[in-house]
């Protein structure tokens, strides 16, 4: 354990404390492709999985094998049919994928043996032959018919990770190769899993060059298309019948990150590419509860003198105001409403913040749209905000006007001038 603990850092430790009473046994469908199995990265992974396991969150590690099955062809110089699964086995790839599946199998059973986590390589899936398709004989392709998730769920029970392998049986119990992506989603699918975690080579999906970090589920269908031919169009496509099918979450990542999969799954700013439906995407009003991830929240920004300084004493007795933007239940941005008992014409917008990893991504329009509607719905007619580094934002994108100290109602403006930040006033009328 000590190894993969030692670069977290304790403020780290107490943010990923904020995430166990969440995640308290839950169940992640953990996909690791057969390059990731041979990567010097997997005992690090493994140990990721050790912690995950010790905050009881259960794990199933699904795994490919495409580089064992590659490896093996080109040792022994046989030609194979198909690499990934997804494609017509004939009986020799299916010989090797055989081998190459007991060879992954066994790589992550020593590794999780010499992480002291107990573990068993399961046969949990039924399979079915895909059959011919547009004339094509899938042959010993196969689909996934039943998992069988009493079994996986005796095992996790009694604190044994089940391994499945990509290889399934038929009815009558003759083997059949299975594309592993496929697998993950359905293995999730049976077990009612809320996350399944793919890790691969490359560091997520791209759009347009870019790697996407937070991905709704529609904007992937619509992009879908785009991927076509891209090495993770098959992670993308069951990312996206995943989500669809009720898993919350799936995530995409470099299982080459040292730490990546800890920091994926209890971080804001993960390393990979998060897919998810967006009822996980809410503006919701603060409680308590929230009192300190707001504060940390904001405080890089009152250093910068974006935001004007709040300590959690001050946090505290506004929490009745706060409204939080969370993605996946994870704080990216807040705003808070100052109304005025003088003046119920006019309530401020204070304490907008967007963490930088989420900016440019239409939070903040958000946001301030929300706080205006909450404004006008209170009964007042205009809207104030203060800003000495984002007054164009809230002129160009908003829609607010520069006015001077008048527009202020008369508590603020003994505030405003005391305060000498020289913030730049702005209103927006309704
Ligand atoms: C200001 C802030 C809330 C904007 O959040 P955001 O989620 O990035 O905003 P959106 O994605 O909705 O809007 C992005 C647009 O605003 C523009 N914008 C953002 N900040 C800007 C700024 N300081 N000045 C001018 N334009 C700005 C962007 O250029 C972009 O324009 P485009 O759509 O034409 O490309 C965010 O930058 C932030 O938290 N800043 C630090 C704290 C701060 O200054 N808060 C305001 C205190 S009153």
């Amino acid at each position: 354990m000590d190894k993969g603990i030692s670069s977290i850092k304790p403020t780290d430790l107490r943010g990923i404390l904020n995430y166990v009473p969440r995640f308290l046994g839950q169940t992640f469908v953990v996909s690791l492709d057969g390059s990731i199995i041979e990567s010097e990265n997997l005992p690090n992974i493994l140990l990721d999985i050790a912690v995950l396991r010790s905050l009881q969150i259960n794990v199933v590690i699904v795994h490919g094998i495409g580089k064992q099955l590659s490896c093996l062809a080109e040792e022994r110089s046989i030609d194979i049919s198909n690499s990934d699964g997804s494609g017509p086995t004939d009986e020799a790839t299916l010989d090797l994928a055989i081998r190459a599946s007991s060879r992954a199998s066994h790589q992550i059973l020593e590794a999780l043996t010499q992480s002291g986590l107990k573990c068993a390589i399961t046969n949990s899936v039924r399979s079915k032959h895909i059959g011919v398709i547009k004339g094509v004989d899938y042959l010993r392709g196969g689909r996934v018919d039943r998992i069988d998730s009493n079994f996986l769920n005796h095992l996790i029970k009694e604190g044994i990770i089940p391994i499945v392998q990509p290889i399934g049986f038929d009815r009558n119990g003759h083997t059949l190769r299975i594309n592993s992506d496929l697998l993950a989603i359905e293995t999730a699918f049976a077990l009612n899993a809320t996350k399944s975690i793919f890790l691969t080579e490359c560091d997520g999906l791209e759009i347009g060059g870019v790697i996407v970090r937070q991905l709704p589920v529609e904007v992937l269908e619509f992009k879908l298309s785009e991927l076509k031919g891209a090495a993770l169009y098959s992670k993308a496509t069951h990312a996206l019948t995943g989500v669809k099918g009720g898993i919350s979450r799936v995530h995409v990542l470099n299982g080459n990150i040292h730490d990546g999969l800890i920091r994926e799954v209890f971080s804001n700013d993960g390393v990979g590419t998060l897919v998810y439906s967006n009822e996980y995407r809410q503006i919701r009003k603060a409680t308590r509860t929230d009192l300190a991830r707001i504060y940390n929240l904001t405080s890089g920004s009152v250093e910068e003198g974006e935001l004007a300084r709040r300590n959690i004493a001050s946090i505290e007795r506004d929490i009745e105001n706060f409204y939080l933007y969370e993605i996946d239940g994870n704080l990216v941005g807040c705003v808070l409403i100052t109304y005025f008992d003088s003046n119920p014409d006019i309530a401020e917008i204070n304490a907008l913040f967007v963490q930088s990893t989420h900016q440019q991504q239409g939070i903040g329009t958000r946001l301030v749209n929300f706080a205006c509607e909450a404004i006008r719905e209170s009964g007042a007619n205009k809207a104030l905000a203060l800003s000495t580094q984002s007054f164009r934002f809230f002129e160009d994108i908003c829609g607010f006007k520069e006015a001077n100290t008048e527009a202020l109602p008369e508590s603020r403006r003994q505030d405003y001038l005391s305060e000498k930040r020289n913030s730049k006033i702005l209103i927006k009328e309704f």
